[in-house]
């Protein structure tokens, strides 16, 4: 058996023991979703969303890419940004990111691995803002564990700057935003930042005629 034949032959069981433990699951999600999150994170196999928040199918939005950016010429995160804002009108936004992120790690030395150095230049931005503080950090793995936290703390702001959760923000006070790292070896969410519609943003990427 091919190593993806498993993924088929699993897929069959989860649906069958789905039916019999909830006949309507199906049926009931076949004509809407109404889920309450979109959730941002890392394409790292190891930080697969709905298993480390035990939600089910229906309840989260996702969108994931390597080091879980929030790039504001990225039309893809934009798309499904303004489609769980605006049309979903989802409750919450969480970029989570994860110790011993790969992203970030590259993006922290002057190694480079080919197209993806373009996406990683916003960490190394990230890390040039925040240089100093960097810097009085005394060991190396504790500089890379504060990174993965600037890095969220940045995207999280970074979804501040767009005129879709500006505008949300303004005409109905949501979605609230928040900034998570997970821990690979323990498998806990850290919480390290939140923005609402009262937190106070530079006005130099504040729209005031929204
Ligand atoms: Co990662």
């Amino acid at each position: 058996m091919h190593s993806y034949e498993r993924l088929l032959l699993e897929n069959k069981a989860w649906a069958k023991e789905q039916k019999s433990r909830d006949p309507e699951f199906f049926t009931r999600l076949e004509n809407q979703q109404t889920p309450e999150f979109l959730w941002i994170g890392c394409s790292d196999s190891r930080v697969p969303p709905n298993q480390i928040t035990n939600t089910q199918p229906g309840e989260m939005f996702i969108h994931r890419n390597i080091a879980n950016l929030v790039v504001n010429t990225d039309i893809n995160l934009l798309s499904v940004l303004q489609y769980a804002v605006d049309v979903l009108k989802v409750k919450h936004v969480i970029v989570c990111g994860h110790y011993g992120c790969g992203g970030v790690k590259a993006a922290m030395t002057q190694k480079g691995f080919g197209i993806i150095d373009n996406w990683l230049k916003e960490i190394k931005d990230v890390y040039r803002m925040y240089q100093d503080e960097i810097t009085a950090i005394e060991t190396e793995d504790e500089k890379f564990d504060h990174m993965v936290e600037l890095n969220v703390r940045e995207q999280v702001f970074n979804l501040a700057k767009t005129t879709i959760i500006q505008k949300a923000w303004k005409e109905e006070q949501r979605p609230q935003l928040h900034g998570w790292v997970y821990r690979l070896s323990d498998g806990i969410i850290k919480p390290v930042c939140e923005m609402d519609s009262n937190s106070p943003i530079d006005p130099l990427y504040e729209y005031d005629n929204l």
